[in-house]
């Protein structure tokens, strides 16, 4: 398979701040990559230079083959780009936002018209067509941006934190979204603070920090380092962690942890593990508040890779 797109050594500074330190990143066609990285990782300054929107200061990129520098035109027209910050214009209503779009992208005016209400509806967004986007939610807004994208019908798109700020349903609307274009077989490049969205969507994880990627591989590679799911076990009664904890402890095989005050958590590798760990806890009779299966936070994967806290939590 070709790359869709490919970045080596790309460096990017301003002023003392690196925010590229020499990050090379890459798709093949029709896959899913998944950028993953804290505030100020460099997420952003990469997505803009395969946008051919920012230079980089050294190193190079191409898209479909195009130099994003030297071809820059050639590039503009393979790709589409859903920025973190809405891009849409708040006074148009959704319809003539994409319309205005599909005018810029030199359709015609009746194929821009068609190809809107395609969207639209493609985004359930149909009812919400004709009034204006400052009456929209922050859910409609994100999708009508991803439309937006797509007006152009990219080979190549590039969608920069698509979910933060979004609840799960809406969350699970964008995956769905992405997984379609996926499967028409555009390359998609997603960046997220979420391990757990980079798990569902992406073929393969770049783990970047400090503008370098820190790690890189399937998302099956990626949990075997930084480890696969963990259980949470918080006991209604606190009398009841020894017991609860010397359960965790014999199915997991593992050693239990107890990262706050009644809180007990144990990696495991398998679904099977915690319904054990249930089943278990209901025999001896030990209520909990809470329990979950859930995959390592961003935080955690980077304390396990470098050692260090995101900064944000450092902070
Ligand atoms: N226009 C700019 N001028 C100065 N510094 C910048 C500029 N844009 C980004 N930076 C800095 O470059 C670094 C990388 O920023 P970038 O926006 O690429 O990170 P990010 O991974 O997208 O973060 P976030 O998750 O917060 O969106 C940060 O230290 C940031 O402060
Ligand atoms: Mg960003």
């Amino acid at each position: 398979m070709p790359w869709a797109f490919q970045a080596e050594g790309l460096v990017k500074r301003y002023g003392k701040t690196t925010a590229l330190a020499g990050i090379e990143l890459a798709a093949e066609q029709g896959s899913v990559l998944g950028v993953l990285g804290p505030n100020g990782a460099g997420k952003t300054t990469a997505v803009r230079i395969l946008a051919t929107l920012l230079r980089p200061d050294a190193g190079r990129a191409t898209v479909g083959g195009f130099d994003v520098v030297r071809d820059a035109a050639k590039v503009r027209r393979l790709i589409g780009l859903t920025g973190q910050y809405a891009s849409v214009d708040e006074d148009l209503t959704g319809t003539q936002n994409l319309v205005l779009i599909g005018q810029l992208l030199d359709l015609r005016t009746p194929d821009a018209k068609a190809r809107a209400v395609e969207l639209l509806a493609g985004f359930g967004l149909s009812e919400a067509a004709g009034k204006q986007v400052k009456t929209y939610s922050g859910g409609m807004r994100r999708r009508l941006d991803l439309a937006a994208s797509l007006v152009g019908r990219p080979e190549v798109i590039y969608l920069d934190e698509p979910t933060t700020g979004l609840d799960p349903a809406k969350r699970e609307d964008v995956w769905s979204m992405v997984r379609s274009l996926a499967d028409d077989g555009v390359t998609v490049l997603l960046t997220t603070q979420y391990l757990e969205e980079a798990d569902a969507l992406a073929d393969t994880i770049s783990v970047i920090d400090h503008g370098k990627v820190i790690a890189n591989g399937t998302p099956g590679e990626l949990k075997r380092v930084v480890g696969g799911q963990t259980v949470l076990i918080r006991p209604a009664d606190p009398a009841d962690l020894v017991t609860a904890s010397a359960i965790a402890g014999a199915v997991a095989d593992r050693q239990v942890e107890s990262p706050a005050r009644g809180v007990l958590t144990v990696p495991v590798d398998g679904d099977a593990a915690f319904t054990e760990i249930v089943r278990r806890l209901a025999q001896e009779r030990i209520a909990v508040t809470e329990l979950s299966l859930r995959l390592p936070s961003l935080d955690e994967v980077f304390f396990t890779l470098t050692g260090h806290h995101t900064q944000q939590e450092a902070a």
